[in-house]
């Protein structure tokens, strides 16, 4: 397939919806800050990620303007992942660093820790995984993730990614050096799992 992926993100209607069996990804909306700041303000969620626990409500409102600004100016999907039934938001995917000359892109995934372990987060990012090899024509998905956190792992290689090896020390996150695993998966070995 070939396209400039940036001119599809510019060509979409609006901000995609993908519905799933218990999420759905929708945009970002203002109400959803209280669902945000419990996200990103917890440290327990937060132990892997590559920024500390926000502190004050004000950054959950300066994430979200920042997921609608991203996807305006074409640079990112940042989704809300939300509870299929009660629209209520449990987390967040995201698709960024898109490369349009090497069609390729990266993905990032966070769920309340409330949501933990039922597959919610492997449902989500599938979503996600199935509409941008679709509908952008992406080549190559990547994920970079903190080698100690277990679930992930098991998510991406549940997914059907690859370890394709381990960076040492490449972020510095409150005052630790922590490794970086790099996972890529191709389109052509897609397939939406079953579970
Ligand atoms: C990573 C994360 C999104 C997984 O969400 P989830 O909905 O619990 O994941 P799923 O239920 O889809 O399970 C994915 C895999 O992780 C496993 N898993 C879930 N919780 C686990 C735990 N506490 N310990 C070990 N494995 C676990 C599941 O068994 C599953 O593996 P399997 O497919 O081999 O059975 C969630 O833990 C999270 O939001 N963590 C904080 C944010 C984060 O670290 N994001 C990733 C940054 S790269």
């Amino acid at each position: 397939m070939s396209g400039d992926i940036h001119a599809r993100l510019a060509a979409l209607p609006a901000f995609p919806t993908l519905t799933g069996a218990r999420v759905r990804l929708r945009e970002p909306r203002t109400d959803d800050v209280d669902g945000v700041f419990a996200l990103f303000g917890d440290p327990t969620a937060m132990r892997y990620w590559s920024s500390a626990p926000m502190r004050s409500r004000m950054q959950a409102e300066g994430r979200l303007e920042d997921m609608q600004a991203a996807f305006a100016r074409g640079e990112a999907l940042d989704w809300i992942i939300a509870d299929r039934r009660s629209d209520r938001a449990m987390g967040t995917c995201t698709l960024f660093r898109f490369d349009a000359r090497h069609r390729r892109a990266e993905v990032g995934y966070a769920l309340g820790t409330a949501h933990w372990g039922k597959g919610l987060a492997s449902e989500a990012v599938s979503l996600a995984l199935d509409w941008s090899f679709r509908t952008l024509g992406l080549h190559r998905v990547e994920a970079d993730i903190d080698p100690r956190n277990e679930p992930s792992r098991r998510l991406l290689l549940r997914l059907g990614f690859r370890s394709e090896g381990l960076m040492r020390e490449r972020f510095f996150v409150g005052g630790e050096a922590t490794d970086s695993e790099l996972f890529g998966l191709l389109a052509q070995e897609w397939r939406r799992p079953v579970r």
